[in-house]
């Protein structure tokens, strides 16, 4: 496991699967560079160490049988509490037990943590519970990015001119757009004054007239993107990066959109299809700052003008102080 990571990420919630992807089959995932078996238990979701305390085995190489889970190398099961509660061809049963994870179930999502005593549960954006919202899962392979800067990659306004040009901005003529930042202990949110029909392919064939965009960060691994009309919420991204391992981040991604646009099936399919290729821009610029930073190990980056919600991001998460500030800044974007 690494060293490094800070102690809000080290010993946070995170998710390890979407509730929906766990059927009868156990799943292997990581966190935090420790490998985590998921199965089902009387149809509620258990986590724990993927080793068998046997011969170390992966458990989740392993089959569910009548609630527990059953080593693939000598058949040992261990139930929900971690228990060993039965090795084949014996009568004997040793008391050795997985060590299992606390979890919760959150919008949709398993979440788990690595910590002995667990911190409260993180702050969701409000709009995930929204009942009147339309709401759909991405679920996306795990990439090689570090943890904090994807996050602010997703909440930065600046890079979408190089990184995806022409998908989210025209890239000809820049708008003077006024931005009100507001930073304090609980995250940050910048929302973008666009009133301008946005020139970007995207948001030209999906908004038409867009009056606001917003990004906010949840402390500490949550970015939230927002995208309003006059008539409302035309769509949100919500994104939890969950840290599996050095380098290695699994975003899952969360859209919500307002009912009766579209069919529903129709704007998740529309979503993806557009995402799809930001997602694979993005994955590719944060692999090549990892690459990037092998040459040059821990350095200070430096703070530009525009680079609202970044440094509030380092500190939060590396449960440093930041102070309540409000402030109206111009971007051209
Ligand atoms: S290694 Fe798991 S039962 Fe032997
Ligand atoms: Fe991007």
């Amino acid at each position: 496991m690494s060293e490094t990571w800070p102690i809000a990420i080290r010993d946070g919630w995170h998710p390890l699967a979407a509730l929906d992807e766990l059927h009868g089959k156990p799943i292997g995932r990581r966190l935090l560079g420790t490998p985590i078996v998921l199965f089902r238990s009387e149809g509620k979701p258990v986590a724990m160490l993927d080793r068998c305390p046997h011969r170390a085995l992966k458990l989740s190489d392993g089959r569910v049988r009548a609630d527990t889970i059953a080593c693939p190398y000598h058949g040992w099961r261990f139930g929900a509490d971690g228990r060993c509660v039965e090795v084949p061809g014996s009568d004997a049963v040793p008391a050795v037990a997985v060590r299992v994870l606390p979890i919760e179930v959150r919008g949709g999502l398993i979440w788990a943590c690595l910590a002995e005593t667990p911190p409260p549960f993180p702050r969701l954006p409000t709009l995930l519970d929204d009942p009147t919202l339309d709401h759909f899962q991405w679920l996306v392979a795990p990439s090689q990015m570090r943890l904090l800067d994807a996050i602010e990659n997703m909440l930065d306004a600046s890079h979408p001119h190089y990184v995806h040009p022409w998908f989210l901005r025209g890239t000809k003529k820049r708008k003077a757009m006024r931005v009100e930042l507001s930073l304090g202990p609980d995250g940050a949110e910048a929302i973008y004054h666009e009133n301008a029909r946005a020139d970007g392919i995207m948001p030209r064939l999906l908004e038409g007239e867009r009056t606001v965009s917003i990004g906010r960060y949840f402390p500490p691994t949550i970015g939230q993107l927002e995208f309003r009309t006059a008539r409302g919420l035309s769509v949100s991204l919500t994104a939890i990066f969950a840290p599996e391992d050095n380098d290695l981040v699994r975003p899952y991604a969360l859209f919500s959109t307002r009912k009766g646009i579209a069919p529903a099936w129709l704007k998740r399919w529309v979503l993806k299809a557009f995402n799809l290729p930001l997602l694979r821009q993005d994955q590719r610029v944060l692999a090549d700052q990892v690459e990037a930073l092998k040459d040059w190990g821990a350095v200070d980056f430096a703070i530009g003008p525009a680079d609202l919600i970044g440094p509030t991001v380092w500190r939060l998460a590396n449960s440093k102080p930041q102070a309540v500030e409000q402030r109206v800044t111009t971007l051209y974007l």
